[in-house]
């Protein structure tokens, strides 16, 4: 039977998700690629497992999660027999997130942010997930065909409801974001996060001034993809083969080509060597180094990487020379 070590707090650095009362660690665990019905459960029950002894007390997770079309809920799954076999003792520690937006079923309900698609999604969800409630419940994305007075009161009724402590959006852009805003402020609703494409190579929060809408409102951001989904490591130093594992919201790095692409990241590697940290390690404390990002939610399958991207924590702070010297080349 699992045991966490002991020593699992020992060096978690806390963040608070803007104002709120919403603690996270600063790295967090999702569960998108390799954790749908088709991946090895004892590998990925590993990581997990492996990953809360080192005080990453929070997984996140989606209902469209898995292992493609016929494999929807599956991540949810595979995280809920891990929730119930192994972590059931921990639940009061753990900070359990997923979301609804994209496709989990055929038919008009299977997909967006309706509030028949919201209030059947959490039951579903909490099904899979085995529990009775999440820590934070998100809206995917923007569904342009459901008003957001709508999304917003079906997210409010679930808080209500005792089936999520917190809500957020994910891939809101800024007037969809300002608009649900002013419903959840208007609701009393407790929102707390929005979850965005975010990394070294791509900036869009910041340029798109959703830093200081969530700011303003006391909400903080959470990045996903925080490594360009393994661009931002040792990995593509000597050539990229390969684009198709790229996220659509970071396709634009493309758009000068690989061999422009890799040039960057080996001289951004250079200023990490500098700072003796991994190309991966220095991607995480760059975004760590504001306060606002709540967390970077990475995805691993090797508790190797994962260990070594602990590390980034020794060192989130940033020379003006190290900032001036990275911003030359990501703006270039
Ligand atoms: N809201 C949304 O729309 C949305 C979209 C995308 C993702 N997300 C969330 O964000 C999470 C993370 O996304 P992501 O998987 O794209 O994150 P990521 O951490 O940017 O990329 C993961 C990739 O990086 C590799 N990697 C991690 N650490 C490494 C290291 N130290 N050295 C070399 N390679 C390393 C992993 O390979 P290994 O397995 O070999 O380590 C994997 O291929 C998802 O699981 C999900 O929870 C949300």
């Amino acid at each position: 039977m699992y045991k966490a070590s002991d020593t699992r707090y020992k060096n978690t650095q806390l963040r608070h998700a803007g104002t709120t009362g919403l603690m996270l660690p600063p790295i967090s665990l999702g569960l998108w690629r390799n954790f749908g019905s088709a991946d090895p459960l004892s590998k990925r029950r590993e990581v997990i497992l492996h990953a809360f002894d080192k005080g990453i007390f929070h997984f996140d997770v989606a209902n469209h999660y898995g292992n493609g079309h016929e494999d929807y809920g599956s991540s949810e799954e595979l995280l809920g027999r891990i929730l119930h076999d192994d972590l059931k003792s921990y639940r009061d520690e753990l900070v359990i997130s997923t979301k609804v937006g994209y496709e989990i079923h055929d038919g008009p309900y299977g997909i967006g942010t309706s509030r028949k698609s919201l209030l059947q999604g959490i039951n579903d969800s909490l099904q899979r997930l085995n529990l009775d409630y999440v820590d934070i419940y998100y809206a995917h994305k923007y569904d342009s065909t459901t008003p957001v007075e709508e999304t917003a009161r079906a997210l409010d009724d679930i808080v209500k409801a005792g089936k999520t402590l917190y809500v957020g959006v994910s891939n809101y852009d800024y007037p969809e974001m300002k608009a649900i805003i002013e419903q959840f402020k208007k609701l009393g609703t407790p929102f707390v996060l929005d979850q965005m494409s975010m990394n070294l190579l791509n900036n869009h929060v910041e340029e798109s001034n959703l830093i200081n809408l969530l700011k303003t409102n006391g909400a903080g951001v959470i990045a996903y993809g925080p490594l360009c989904e393994g661009l931002l490591s040792d990995k593509y130093l000597d050539g990229i083969d390969d684009t198709s594992f790229i996220h659509h919201t970071n396709q634009k790095l493309l758009l000068n080509g690989t061999a422009e692409l890799v040039r960057k990241l080996n001289s951004l590697n250079s200023i990490a060597e500098n700072r003796n940290q991994t190309l991966s390690q220095m991607a995480l404390s760059w975004l760590l180094r504001d306060p606002v990002v709540s967390s970077v939610i990475i995805g691993t399958t090797d508790i190797g990487h994962l260990d070594s991207n602990l590390k980034a924590l020794d060192n989130i702070s940033f020379s003006k020379t190290e900032i001036s010297d990275i911003n030359d080349i990501i703006n270039k």
